[in-house]
């Protein structure tokens, strides 16, 4: 995809057209002209809200294979005019493209079946083999399903779906398991089945635009690999932050609560990607490798090092803010599970030892926000009196993809004191006309094109797991009760004094300004 970022001024549909020259090599095209898209799970939330609007955003963009079916299988009685009923408003429709939605359609047909049963996985096969060429398709299968049901469906598929001439991809949702016993017990039923360049395992954040772009940044410029470690580096803190709670999806939040939600994945793969050293190549593999060292040099969090809140309502807020955690009928009375949580962890090699990673995620904050931010250290030898804050250099995901450094200037003028100031590459300034896709838009190419370099592959999983299973069982054993902070707030005070109990400084001196809006 290289070149494709310098065409700023191209069309998007010609940025398309590039891409899916580079994407689809001969190989795509041709080794088997045809592609099945199975969404298991179709009648839920996810396949409504992002699978069917990611597939249609892809063929409209030109970016599906030609000759791609989409299946849609689950237990409910649906129809395909049905099923466009539901996923419609999520699909972002403009008028002039209803023919070509019309023509997104007759690609798409629904089974309905038993997660449990071989027959019905059978009659799905028969589907499959009845469409054109559908016995030499290549077949992907998402599971877009709660994972009790894994373990029959990938069996299923296994004995009675596969194709036997393209190849079969299975792509699997997090929650994988809930600890490193029930993710090991998935991944042996799941590997017994299917090899693991069969299986991609979803982690959206490896998606986003920014979260890949630390690569390149790490390791596509001088300037920062010889200050990337813990002689310059102070802190790193990792953020997720969302302004609204869980709103009716109390019932599965509350079985995972936000450390295996969000921090056991999506912030841990993005310390991995922050903290590991340069893979050989560009391989998914030489890349997971680097994680894996990454992970295995980190131990086990403790309780000690661990902030724990939960939401409760604004009696001053609007709608929504006004209800706590335990106000939302979906959430069991008196639940313990945590909504914010904020953790120190450390990576015990060379170039990381003694430098605190600090992970904070929580629902019902202030304000939607997921960054990287390195602090870097004091500067040795002051002669400014003091005046000078610590450089940082934050990487913001989202929403407004930003890299930008805070650093020190001389205040123009006839002034000899420093000020703090920043190199800013804020992506709505620098590249105005460029559409930045979904993380699932590349994801799902990714499968198609058959690249695992953003998927987790298995021993990163059960590293993940075995960091974070200890503090879970732990929390739950005791009971330990959550510290409850205000919908809208920014958390408990105790995750700030956390953070500055192990180095990190905030100043909250620095103010920027946008500069479109001078
Ligand atoms: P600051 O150094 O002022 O803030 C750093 C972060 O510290 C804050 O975002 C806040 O995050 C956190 N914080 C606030 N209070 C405390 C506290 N008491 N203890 C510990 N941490 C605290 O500046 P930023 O570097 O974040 O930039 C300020 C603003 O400017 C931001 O809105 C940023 O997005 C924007 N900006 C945008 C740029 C761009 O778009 N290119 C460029 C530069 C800045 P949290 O509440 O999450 O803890
Ligand atoms: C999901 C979590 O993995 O990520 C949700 O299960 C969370 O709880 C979501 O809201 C956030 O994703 P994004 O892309 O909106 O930051």
């Amino acid at each position: 995809m290289s070149h494709v970022a310098e065409q700023v001024h191209l069309s998007r549909s010609e940025v398309c057209g590039i891409l899916r020259e580079e994407l689809y090599s001969e190989e795509i095209l041709h080794q088997a002209d045809t592609h099945i898209f199975i969404v298991v799970g179709a009648s839920g939330d996810l396949a409504k809200k992002k699978i069917y609007p990611t597939l249609w955003w892809l063929f409209n963009d030109g970016l599906l294979p030609e000759h791609t079916f989409i299946i849609g299988y689950a237990r409910s009685n649906l129809t395909v005019e049905s099923l466009r009923k539901q996923t419609q408003p999520y699909m972002k429709v403009t008028a002039e493209d209803q023919k070509k939605l019309d023509a997104f359609f007759s690609l798409t047909s629904y089974v309905s079946g038993q997660y449990d049963e071989r027959s019905s996985f059978e009659k799905l096969h028969a589907h499959m083999n009845s469409l054109p060429k559908g016995k030499k398709a290549n077949r992907l299968f998402y599971l877009a399903l709660p994972p009790s049901v894994y373990e029959d469906v990938t069996r299923n598929i296994k004995e009675t779906c596969m194709s036997q001439v393209g190849w079969n991809r299975l792509i699997v949702e997090k929650p994988f398991g809930k600890d490193l016993e029930s993710s090991n017990k998935l991944s042996n039923h799941i590997s017994a089945l299917f090899r693991e360049d069969q299986i991609y395992r979803i982690d959206h954040y490896l998606g986003k635009e920014m979260v890949q772009n630390l690569m390149v940044l790490r390791f596509g410029n001088r300037i920062f690999g010889p200050i990337w470690n813990r002689d310059h580096i102070g802190c790193v803190v990792l953020t997720f932050k969302e302004p609204f709670g869980t709103e009716g999806r109390g019932g599965y939040f509350d079985e995972f609560g936000i450390i295996r939600d969000v921090m056991q994945n999506h912030l841990l793969q993005m310390l991995c990607l922050v903290a590991m050293e340069k893979p050989t190549s560009t391989n998914s593999d030489d890349v997971r490798d680097e994680k894996v060292k990454v992970l295995k040099s980190i131990s086990e969090i403790q309780l000690s090092d661990v902030v724990l809140g939960q939401y409760v309502g604004n009696p001053q807020g609007q709608g929504e803010e006004k209800k706590g955690y335990l106000d939302d009928a979906t959430v069991p009375a008196g639940s313990l599970t945590s909504t914010f949580a904020a953790a120190v962890l450390y990576v015990q090699n060379e170039r990381w030892d003694s430098v605190p990673f600090i992970l904070r995620c929580g629902k019902a904050l202030n304000e939607r926000k997921a960054e990287v931010r390195l602090q870097f250290r004091d500067v040795p030898g002051d002669i400014f009196n003091q005046q000078c804050k610590r450089n940082e250099l934050v990487i913001r995901v989202q929403p407004n993809e930003a890299v930008y450094t805070k650093m020190m200037t001389k205040k123009p003028g006839m002034f000899f004191n420093p000020e703090e100031s920043e190199l800013d590459l804020t992506y709505g300034n620098r590249y105005k006309d460029v559409k930045l896709p979904d993380a699932y838009e590349r994801l799902i190419l990714d499968v198609f094109c058959g690249s695992q370099m953003h998927f987790v592959r298995s021993d990163e999983l059960r590293e993940a797991w075995r960091i974070f299973t200890p503090l879970l069982h732990r929390i739950e054993s005791e009971k330990i009760k959550p510290i409850p902070y205000i919908y809208g707030s920014r958390g408990p005070a105790e995750a700030d004094e956390l953070m500055k109990r192990v180095g990190f400084r905030y100043e909250g001196t620095y103010k920027w300004v946008n500069p479109n809006k001078l």
